[in-house]
């Protein structure tokens, strides 16, 4: 025989259990141990038919009420639940709009690259086409083509990297000149082409580094002069550094030019002399002559009815010039914070 404080445990057992439901499938199993067909509160209404009919009465509003209890306890709980899972999703969700972005990291074009694309930009106006050559290269074209023998003083001054073994006659070109012999042995004069490339010498101080680029630079015609070259090269360093820095020509030596010429940039970190200029006040970037006729001759190109120039500049020391670095080395450091300066 169900009791009033039967009632009141139920109402309390209930009440306790619905407000410590963590979540909502335990508050639907609640809900079936309460209120479904076999839970505690419909058993109890069940066992009503068994009272006298006046208590049946008093007992069953009681229970009636208390179902209405739970319904209601179990629907508030069920709203709070439901409200903490919609914060809790927000809170998981949540962007924090006061952040600072990732921002998108984009590549630049490394300063040699730019460079190199400057120079071409300003010889493809002047009508020069553009040509390259192999970094592998025979003794033959980085040598013996461009009237440097074997046992020539010359060879001494590159610091040549050579293939091993030494029989297989390969090395790292130490400069774009035997491009000018290839591109001699393909093409019938007139001619008029630069060779940009990578090249390499056993070499490394502020201005030097054991891999550099060079364009070289090749005009073969029936009347061409120095003063051809010279007028090609300074409209260049006008055009390159778009001020009047000071070009200077010096008298020079190389084996496949004659006359020969090294030409110098004003030093653009001092006036008087620093460890860039090696205290001269004076860069050099080329090195340039009319091409020997043995040069011609190893080309088979009449050397009596065809006359070049020829010249052959250092990439980096016009970028380190023009961008005002200090250290040539610090090209190919790949340091972030210098080539970042450059996107
Ligand atoms: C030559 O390499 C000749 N082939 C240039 C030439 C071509 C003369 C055609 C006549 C006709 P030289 O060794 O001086 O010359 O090098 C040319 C330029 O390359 C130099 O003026 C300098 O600007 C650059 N250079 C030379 N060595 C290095 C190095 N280790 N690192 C960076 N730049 C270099
Ligand atoms: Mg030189």
């Amino acid at each position: 025989m169900p009791t009033t404080s039967d009632i009141r445990d139920l109402s309390a057992g209930a009440q306790a259990a619905i407000a410590a439901a963590a979540d909502l499938r335990a508050l639907e199993e609640l809900r079936v141990r309460y209120l479904g067909r076999k839970g505690a509160l419909t058993e109890k209404l069940k066992s009503i038919g068994a009272l006298a009919a006046e208590e049946r009465r008093a007992y069953g509003r009681q229970l009636n009420q208390l179902k209405k209890e739970i319904q209601r306890q179990l629907q508030n709980r069920r709203a709070a639940l439901q409200e903490d899972e919609r914060a809790a999703g927000i809170a998981r969700d949540a962007v924090d709009v006061t952040l600072p972005g990732r921002g998108a990291a984009p590549g630049g074009v490394h300063p040699v690259s730019r460079t190199l694309a400057r120079m071409e930009e300003i010889f493809v106006r002047l009508g020069f086409a553009v040509a390259d050559g192999p970094e592998l290269e025979d003794d033959f074209h980085n040598f013996t083509a461009l009237n440097i023998p074997p046992g020539h003083p010359a060879r001494a001054m590159h610091d040549t990297f050579y293939a091993h073994p030494p029989s297989c006659g390969l090395l790292l070109r130490t400069h774009t000149s035997p491009v000018q012999v290839r591109y001699m042995q393909n093409h019938k004069p007139p001619l008029r082409v630069i060779a940009p490339g990578r090249v390499y010498r056993c070499d490394s101080d502020l201005t030097h580094t054991p891999m550099f680029h060079q364009v070289e630079g090749l005009v073969v015609d029936e009347d061409t002069s120095f003063a051809d070259l010279k007028g090609v090269l300074v409209h260049f360093a006008r055009a390159f550094f778009e001020r009047d820095l000071e070009v200077r020509f010096r008298p020079s030596f190389f084996p496949f030019t004659e006359p020969s010429a090294e030409v110098d940039i004003s030093c653009v970190f001092c006036r008087k002399g620093c460890r860039v200029c090696g205290h001269s006040g004076w860069l050099e970037v080329l090195g340039c002559g009319m091409v020997h006729p043995a040069v011609l001759g190893h080309v088979n190109i009449d050397s009596e009815r065809f006359l070049g120039y020829a010249f052959g500049m250092g990439v980096e020391r016009l970028a380190m010039l023009r961008y005002g670095v200090d250290d040539l080395r610090v090209f190919f450091d790949n340091d972030l914070s210098f080539l970042r300066r450059f996107r």
